[in-house]
Order: C-alpha cells, then sequence, then structure tokens
C-alpha cells in the first residue's frame, strides 16, 4: 500500500472501536463451559477470535452467529466438551493456544495444538511447567515449548504458583485448569496484568478470589454465564489515540470503549506526555454482566513531551507500546520505557519490527536487552515500511505514514484482520474521506 502523508492532518470526529479482543475470547471460552445458552453481543468478528470460535466448535460447542457482531453459543458445561476429530488448529492466536492448553490439560481426552508459522514459534514453556505441576500430561516440540503441543488430560490438583512474567495469558490458563482441580489454586503476579478472564467468572459464579497481586480459584462445579455485550478494545482505539495528538486542531470522540483498570496505562502514560485525554466512565463496573466498565475517551492535539516509563506500568499497556514508541518519536525531548522485552516474544519481536520501521523514517532510538531510550525527532521522512507479518506493526506504520510528509510504502497489510478487520475502513471514517 503507498500513503502520501501530508501532515498537519484536522479532523472533529466520532468514533466506536471494534470490540476487546481478550474480551471476545474469554466470552467463548467461559460461554461453551456454562450449562445454559447465552448471546453474546458485539463480538469481535476478527481472525484471532475466530480461532477461539473454531476451536470450541472442533469440541462439539454449537456455536452461531446471529448477526454481524452477535453470537449465541449453547454452552456443554464444565464436563461437556468432546475429544476433536483431528488436530485443533489455531491460526496466530496466543491468546486461545495458552488459555486452551489449561483447558484440555483437565478433559478426558487427549488433543493436539498446532497454529501458523508466527504462532508455531511462540514459547508454550510458560504455560507447560506450570500445568505440569498440577498434575497435567502436556509434550511439545523444542523441549516442551513450541507447537505442536500434545495434552493428555486428566485429573489435576491446585498449586500455589508464582508468575515469573506478568502474564494475562498464563494467568488465565491456570485459572481455568484451577476451576477443575483438587484443592484451591493460588497464584501471585509479579505485576497487575489484565483480569478480565476474572472478571468474568466471578460474573459466572465461579469461587474466585482477589486480593492486589494474589488470585486463588477452587474447584468449580459448574459455571452459568449470562448475555452479555463485549465494550470497545483500548488497544485497537490506542492508533487513533496516537493520530488525534500527532494531528493538529483535532478532536476524537471513542465510544464505548472499555475501561478497565488493567488496560489503561497507556492513557496513564500519555496524560504524563502531556496528552489532553478526557475519560468518562458510562457504565460501571457493577452495571456491566461481564463487571467490565466502559465509556467514552474523549481525545484532543497535544504537544508531547518525554517522560519514564517504569517497568511495573508496562503489562497494563503490553500491546500500545509499538505505537508508544511512535508517539514518542515525536514527542519533545526523551522518553525512557523499562521492562520492554516481552514485546520480543509477541507475533512478532515488537522491539525488531518497530526499530527497523522508525529508524527508517529517521527515529533516534536505542534499545538494551529490557529498556528503550527514545529521543524525539520533528518529523519522520518517507520510507517504505514492513508489517513483519504482524498486525499491530502494520498499523502503527499506517499511523506513521498519516502523521507525516512525504511517500510510504507498507508491504502486506493483510495481517490487519488478526485484530482490526475495519482498521482502513475506520482511518477513511475518521479523517472524513468517506
Ligand atoms: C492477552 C494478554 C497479553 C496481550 C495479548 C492478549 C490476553 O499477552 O499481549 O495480546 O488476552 O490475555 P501476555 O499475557 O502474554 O502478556
Amino acid at each position: 500500500m503507498k500513503i502520501t502523508g501530508k501532515s498537519g492532518l484536522s479532523f472533529d470526529s466520532y468514533y466506536s472501536p471494534p470490540a476487546d479482543k481478550s474480551i471476545s475470547h474469554r466470552s467463548v471460552f467461559f460461554s461453551s463451559l456454562s450449562s445454559n445458552a447465552v448471546k453474546i453481543r458485539n463480538f469481535l468478528f476478527s481472525e484471532d477470535c475466530l480461532s477461539t470460535v473454531k476451536a470450541f466448535q472442533a469440541l462439539g460447542v454449537n456455536i452461531d452467529l446471529i448477526d454481524e457482531r452477535s453470537l449465541e453459543v449453547s454452552g456443554v458445561g464444565l464436563k461437556g466438551l468432546k475429544a476433536p476429530l483431528g488436530e485443533l488448529y489455531l491460526g496466530n492466536s496466543g491468546t486461545t493456544a495458552r488459555l486452551i492448553t489449561g483447558l484440555l490439560s483437565a478433559q478426558s481426552f487427549e488433543t493436539v495444538l498446532i497454529g501458523d508459522n508466527s504462532l508455531s514459534r511462540r514459547p508454550m514453556a510458560r504455560v507447560i511447567q506450570p500445568l505440569r505441576l498440577m498434575g497435567a500430561d502436556i509434550r511439545g516440540e523444542d523441549n516442551d515449548n513450541l507447537l505442536p503441543v500434545r495434552i493428555k488430560g486428566g485429573k489435576l490438583k491446585g498449586v500455589e504458583y508464582e508468575l515469573p512474567v506478568a502474564s494475562a495469558q498464563v494467568k488465565s490458563a491456570l485459572l481455568i485448569a484451577g476451576m477443575y482441580a483438587k484443592g484451591k489454586t493460588i497464584i501471585h503476579e509479579p505485576f497487575k496484568s489484565r483480569d478480565h478472564t476474572e472478571r468474568m467468572l466471578k460474573a459466572f459464579e465461579a469461587d474466585i478470589k482477589i486480593e492486589g497481586l494474589k488470585t486463588e480459584i477452587s474447584f468449580v462445579k459448574q459455571i452459568t454465564a449470562q448475555d452479555m455485550f463485549i465494550p470497545g478494545d483500548i488497544s485497537s482505539a490506542a492508533f487513533f489515540i496516537a493520530l488525534c495528538l500527532l494531528s493538529s486542531d483535532s478532536r476524537l470522540v471513542i465510544k464505548n470503549v472499555g475501561l478497565n483498570p488493567t488496560r489503561l496505562g497507556f492513557i496513564d502514560v500519555l496524560k504524563r506526555m502531556g496528552g489532553e485525554i478526557e475519560v468518562v466512565c458510562k457504565v460501571k463496573e457493577e452495571e456491566s454482566e461481564i463487571y467490565e466498565p466502559y465509556g467514552d475517551i474523549i481525545v484532543t492535539s497535544s504537544t508531547l513531551n518525554g517522560i519514564n516509563v517504569k517497568k511495573e506500568e508496562i503489562p497494563r499497556m503490553i500491546d500500545e507500546l509499538p505505537i508508544l514508541f511512535l508517539i514518542a518519536s515525536l514527542a519533545k525531548g526523551e522518553t525512557y520505557i523499562e521492562g520492554v522485552s516481552e514485546l520480543r516474544l509477541k507475533e512478532t519481536d515488537r522491539i525488531n519490527s518497530m526499530l527497523v520501521n522508525l529508524k527508517n523514517m529517521g527515529a533516534e532510538m536505542e534499545v538494551d536487552i529490557d529498556n528503550i531510550k527514545i529521543r524525539g525527532i520533528k518529523r519522520f521522512k518517507s520510507a517504505s515500511l514492513c508489517a513483519f507479518s504482524d498486525h499491530r506493526t502494520a498499523m502503527v506504520s499506517i499511523i506513521a505514514a498519516l502523521v507525516s510528509k512525504g511517500d510510504f510504502s507498507i508491504d502486506n497489510l493483510d495481517c490487519i484482520k488478526i485484530s482490526y478487520p475495519d482498521f482502513l475502513l475506520d482511518v477513511q471514517k475518521i479523517l472524513g474521506d468517506i
């Protein structure tokens, strides 16, 4: 794709971001395991979430499309899943792979998980090791770290486990396994990661307790899902928050976006940089069927300054780091971000993908093992950018071109459909081109 950046964009727009990806995955997991049928409104029909839908269909759950934004899931109960006919293909979806490993460890049948090239390179040992402590029988390639992973389901026992890295995917896999395990499963996190699993399980009446960084779940006989609405994804809205902040005289009202505090690190950091951002909570957590607060975010173009970001802030903004690197490259002064090495383990090595693309555009940045220093420049120069088959790298590249002056080419944007199939349409809507 070719983009000629005009710089100095100006707009005043309303926008509803696509549904939250993390919550969409969990909505299918937990409604499938419930003993009733539920409707999921505003489900994210992106490739990643469809990997979860297809996996549960292969495990014997009836999931029907009601319309282009809603699903009906006829839950089979915690013990109602059936052995799939063949290997379970999970596409590009790390969330599906990690969470389903926890679930399948406790079933009465054997499964083999496979994925695309990117997923086949992503570490699974982080879930396999603690699940083995619970008694799971799991084998993977490359010293039990990579897909294909073979899981022989069986009886599990609760453990107390300290997560070496703050990962919501690992925490969720263990909580799901913990619902089937004898006794209590207690998980300690180094820093708070997103807590959508805990909120949804609480809403569906599982026996779960959260005390700061400690989460405890006990054996669960049944969960009861209810009809739910999935709020918009702050990680998808993040691209347009950046576009608005970096444009001139612009305003963007983002409607019905999830305001879960474990996902708002990006907003906190941008406000510290001088970003004019107002957050208006419209539905409080206790008013939502899944304990997820949501509302509107109003963004106004701003002059931004470099700041320091501490490693404990990272889990609350892990997926927004690539777009933050772009923003920091155009802010005044220096930004120093600690604790970014987890980015190397995403759909692609996002430290490398950002370094290659931003440096190509003239950005000044230095990386050591776990930290990144970015010195702000005035504007980017024309460049050829690479999506690295990674949806977030692709979308950052488009925003970079739009806020610049010059000619940009970006390869292969097909990967955007992993999380945000309508991204280019929303660019046009927000800029007033259609
Ligand atoms: C996710 C957790 C995060 C995030 C990913 C979605 C989730 O991964 O990067 O996009 O839905 O639980 P980690 O748990 O590996 O940090």
